[in-house]
Formats: C-alpha cells, structure tokens, sequence
C-alpha cells in the first residue's frame, strides 16, 4: 500500500518509533497523520510539525481507541492504515528471580497496551475496512515476541501474544483485503530502551528510531507481514525453530551472564 493521500493514525506517536513514522508517513505524502498518545502535550508538539492532528489517548481503554477511530474519520475522512504502535517497557528484573514475578500488575498493564489495544483497533476498523474493501494494520511488535526479551517475563510474553493475534488477523482477513505488517527490531534508541536495564537487545546494535521508520514505510509498501529492521532476527528465528533446546540453553547463558553483571 501507498500512504500517499491517506489518512493514518499511529500510537504512541509522540515519541520514539513512533513519532519517527509520523514524520515518514508525512514526508511520504500521507493526508493527514493523527499522533495518538496517552502523553497529549507532546502528541500535539508532533502533530503541530507535520501539519497532523492529535488526540490525548490510553490505548489500554477501549473508549479511547473508539474515540480516536471515530473521530479521525468523522474530521479526515477513512482510516487507511492504523498503527498500534504505543507500548512500555515495564516488568523488568535483570536478576529474574522469579519469572512468575510478584504481582498481576506488570503483566497486565503490558498485556492491555501490548494486545488488547490491538484488539481494540481491530474490532473497531474491521467493520469499516470491510465495508469499503480493505484496509491496514501495522502493529509494532518487537523481535521480543519472535524470540525473546531476557529479564522481562511481562514484556516476551505479551509481545508474543501480539504475534499471535496479529497473524490471526491477517489469516482472518486477508480474503477481505485487509493487511497486516508487524514491525519486529531489536533494539532501537528511544527513552524506552534507554529505561530498561542493556541486555542482548542492543547486540546486533541499536537503530534509530528514523530507519526503523523507513524500513516500516517500505514493509508497507511491499505488504510484507514481518518487518526485520535488524536482519539478523530472520537467523535467530531459524535457529530457534530447527532446535529449540540448543536455544533455550543459549538464551540461558545470556540470562546467567546478565544475572552476573547486575548482581555485582
Ligand atoms: N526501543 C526499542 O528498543 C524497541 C524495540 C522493539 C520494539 N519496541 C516497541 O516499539 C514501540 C514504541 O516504543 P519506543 O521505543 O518508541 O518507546 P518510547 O517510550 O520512545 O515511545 C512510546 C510512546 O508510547 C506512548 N504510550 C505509552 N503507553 C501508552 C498508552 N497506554 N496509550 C497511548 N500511548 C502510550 C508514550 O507516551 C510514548 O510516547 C513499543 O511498542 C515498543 O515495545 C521498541
């Protein structure tokens, strides 16, 4: 898909990923880009750049991704393509005492950012795209939910949980022309990487935010399903999957090596 002259909305676009695909999607012609953040002050500096609109927004409420679906097209026009893009970095122990942690808390924030607001734009635009014979999603992931993310139980496991509802998704729909991309990179230098303690995510080096966005603006051009701005993630894939016990030791050994350095 092309995103000249269409309408898109990107979460979490105040900052980080996703300003950075605001300011591709509007340097690559779209007609107008809605900045979506729970962080509203800093959506509307975004938006006042690139001549967009922004909305204060918790993607965890499904109100308020109602709210911002509704409203775009009511002020804009159709939703052509909506990132899900808004997510956080928490539920991080470098030492993972005990995976199973001790409080619901951080998996459930994770999982309402990182899979029921996917939920939420899906079961609110599906009707739409349908009715006018197609549309987009672009979900940022991370190569967390293909692989792992060592030291956050919280954050691999619902990063996966996005994987599988995005793949879903695109099963469900494809015959409805809708597409789905999932933008999976490792690490990438925005305040959240740099909130969460450095672990093998930076291994392969950290991108930034304006090239993850460029290779997500070329996924979607291509309608691609995964989008790998680190390369490397495709290997570490089929490593995985042609003998998943050598990589489960593997990934243990760069648990007990962070184990060691954080507990010094
Ligand atoms: N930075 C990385 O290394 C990296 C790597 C892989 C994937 N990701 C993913 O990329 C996405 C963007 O992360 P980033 O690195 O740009 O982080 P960031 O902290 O720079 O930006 C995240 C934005 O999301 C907003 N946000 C957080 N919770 C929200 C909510 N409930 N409702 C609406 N907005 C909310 C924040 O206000 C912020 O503007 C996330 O989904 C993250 O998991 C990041």
């Amino acid at each position: 898909m092309q995103v000249a002259d269409k309408v898109v909305v990107v979460t979490g676009g105040a900052n980080g990923i996703g300003k950075a695909l605001c300011d591709a999607f509007h340097r690559a012609g779209a007609a107008r880009v809605v900045v979506a953040d729970v962080d509203g002050a800093a959506a509307r500096a975004v938006a006042a750049d690139i001549h967009g609109a922004a909305f204060k927004c918790d993607v965890a409420k499904e109100k308020d991704v109602l709210h911002v679906i509704e409203e775009t097209e009511r002020q804009f026009g159709p939703i052509a393509l909506f990132c899900s893009n808004a997510g956080i970095g928490g539920g991080f122990d470098p030492l993972s005492v005990n995976a199973g942690g001790d409080s619901d808390e951080p998996f459930a924030r994770s999982w309402a950012i990182h899979v029921m607001a996917h939920i939420y734009a899906a079961r609110h635009l599906i009707p739409r795209y349908k009715a006018r014979g197609g549309g987009y999603f672009l979900n940022t992931i991370s190569a967390a939910g293909l692989l792992s993310q060592v030291g956050s139980p919280a954050y691999s496991t619902t990063k996966h949980a996005a994987v599988g509802f995005a793949e879903n998704l695109a099963i469900s729909h494809k015959a409805h022309n809708i597409r789905v991309s999932i933008l999976c990179p490792q690490g990438v230098d925005t305040n959240m990487l740099r909130s969460i303690p450095k672990g093998p995510q930076s291994g392969d080096g950290d991108l930034s935010p304006e090239q993850v966005a460029q290779d997500a603006l070329k996924g979607i051009e291509q309608e691609t399903f995964v989008i790998l701005p680190h390369p490397q993630v495709l290997g570490y894939m089929r490593r995985k999957t042609e003998n998943y016990d050598r990589w489960i030791a593997g990934m243990a050994k760069i648990q007990a090596r962070m184990r060691e350095d954080f507990g010094k």
